[in-house]
């Protein structure tokens, strides 16, 4: 059914404009004053709210077999849980481990979301190993529509790369016009400390921040940056937390490097005392990058206000408390992540807008334009124009209420951001065009999302 917006105040990343907006066969097809709604258009009246387009996740985790457990949610409850929270497409890392074949993984990956997700996705490929097989694997997985990689610098033996793999998926990424996200902490000192702080008795989650301080993942950074001006490859640091590390790519990028910034949604509102929380409370809060001391708060939001750090994903990690309770007797064992995929949109708004700092253009470019940019989504998404997919977000600025485990959707027993209040919500989510989303309530088609095919964007 064809569906009309009448007195849209649309906001894109750079125009805001009054104007209805007429949709049909899944696409935005006319925006103007006063259109006409040919019989059996369903009428939106848009008046006092703002017009988003969908917003887009640049970085979650769904299914994700790691640290001797699985991840809860599925791509239904992941993608209702985004939706309702305004996020329209996300981009899952597709994580095989060291000991999987790259290819089944992707295949694995593929599998879960097809027919289940009920907003659009895609895949960052992770490359976990380079062998002779990985090459030939990598160039049939781009061609099927995956444009970016993912490598881990951390997690030794496990997901994380050698200096001379890095170099060798960097080199295939140069040729083939492809992305590469990374994870960057030192994986050598990250064992080191913490078998250091296991061995003098330090661990709880208050240990884990320490066991990756700061220096670790800068020297990480400046060392996915070097490797992408010695190769000439284009990089994208994933979850950067702190002012060291950002101090490494912006020199980087200073010195010309093709490297852009992310940063997720725990480190802007969080800090190191969470996790120093006694007990399972503390472990709810273990991620990694840890999150840190307050002051790097500031200076996320300052770079981010200013378009240096380029996108806010969330790094969506969805294990409850009875899988974070495994490391009880070693911070080593806690699952690491906390989810975020419902929450993004309304805490950036109102943190980030509704405090003054984050201007609401730039606002629609961290949370939407900036990632289909980067990952050879856009016009199609990020964006409100004729011919753009109708993936919209009709926000209620007026909508006020707090963050609760009791209240969300994804498939954990807790919230990272419990009790925070929020200002603002969607009222209306559409999915090309079909609404999914009312007022807090998942209205919609399950299984209507469909992988998005990606082209390599040659930097
Ligand atoms: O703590 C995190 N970030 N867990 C998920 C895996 C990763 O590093 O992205
Ligand atoms: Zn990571
Ligand atoms: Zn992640």
């Amino acid at each position: 059914m064809p569906l009309l917006i009448r007195n849209a105040d649309i906001v894109t990343a750079d125009s805001r404009s009054r104007a209805d907006l007429y949709i049909e066969s899944e696409t935005i097809s006319r925006i103007g004053a006063n259109l006409e709604a040919p019989p059996g258009t369903e009428i939106v009246d848009a008046t006092g709210k703002l017009v988003f387009p969908g917003f887009i996740d640049p970085h979650v985790h769904v299914y994700l077999p790691f640290m001797a457990t699985f991840a809860k949610d599925t791509h239904e409850t992941a993608s209702i849980a985004a939706l309702i929270g305004g996020t329209t497409t996300y981009i899952e890392m597709c994580c095989p481990s060291r000991l999987d074949d790259a290819l089944q993984g992707y295949q694995l990956w593929k599998s879960k979301a097809e027919g289940s997700s009920a907003c659009d996705y895609s895949f960052h490929m992770s490359v976990t190993k380079f062998e002779q097989c990985t090459e030939p694997q990598l160039r049939q997985i781009v061609a099927d529509g995956i444009s970016s990689f993912k490598i881990f610098l951390s997690y030794k033996n496990f997901f994380g790369v050698t200096d001379d793999e890095m170099y060798q998926t960097m080199r295939l990424a140069k040729q083939l016009g492809v992305i590469v996200t990374a994870h960057c902490e030192n994986a050598e000192l990250v064992s080191r400390l913490q078998e250091m702080l296991i061995a003098a008795g330090k661990t709880g989650p208050e240990w884990h921040e320490p066991s990756r301080p700061q220096s670790v993942e800068a020297e990480g950074t400046g060392r996915f940056a070097t490797f992408l001006e010695t190769t000439g490859a284009a990089g994208y640091v994933v979850h950067l937390s702190c002012k060291p590390a950002l101090d490494a790519a912006m020199a980087a990028k200073g010195r010309g490097v093709r490297l852009w910034i992310e940063s997720v949604l725990p480190h802007f509102l969080l800090d190191k005392t969470y996790a120093e929380r006694p007990g399972v409370e503390g472990m709810k809060h273990v991620m990694s990058p840890p999150l840190r001391e307050r002051s790097n708060q500031k200076i996320l939001w300052d770079a981010l206000a200013k378009g240096f750090i380029d996108t806010v994903g969330t790094d969506h990690c969805p294990f409850d408390t009875s899988q974070k309770i495994l490391g009880k007797d070693a911070f080593t064992q806690i699952p690491n992540g906390i989810p975020g995929i419902e929450e993004r949109v309304n805490l950036m708004y109102t943190y980030g807008v509704k405090r003054g700092i984050l201007d609401l253009h730039r606002f629609v470019d961290a949370t939407s334009t900036r990632a289909a940019k980067l990952f050879g989504l856009f016009p199609r998404k990020g964006t409100i124009a004729a011919g753009s997919d109708a993936d919209l977000v009709i926000y209620d600025p007026n909508y006020r209420g707090t963050l609760s485990a009791a209240t969300q959707h994804s498939n954990v027993d807790y919230n990272g951001f419990e009790g925070m209040p929020i200002e603002g919500r969607p009222s209306i989510v559409t999915v090309r065009g079909k609404i999914q989303v009312r007022d807090g309530k998942f209205v919609g088609e399950r299984g209507r999302g469909k992988m998005l095919k990606r082209e390599p964007a040659y930097f």
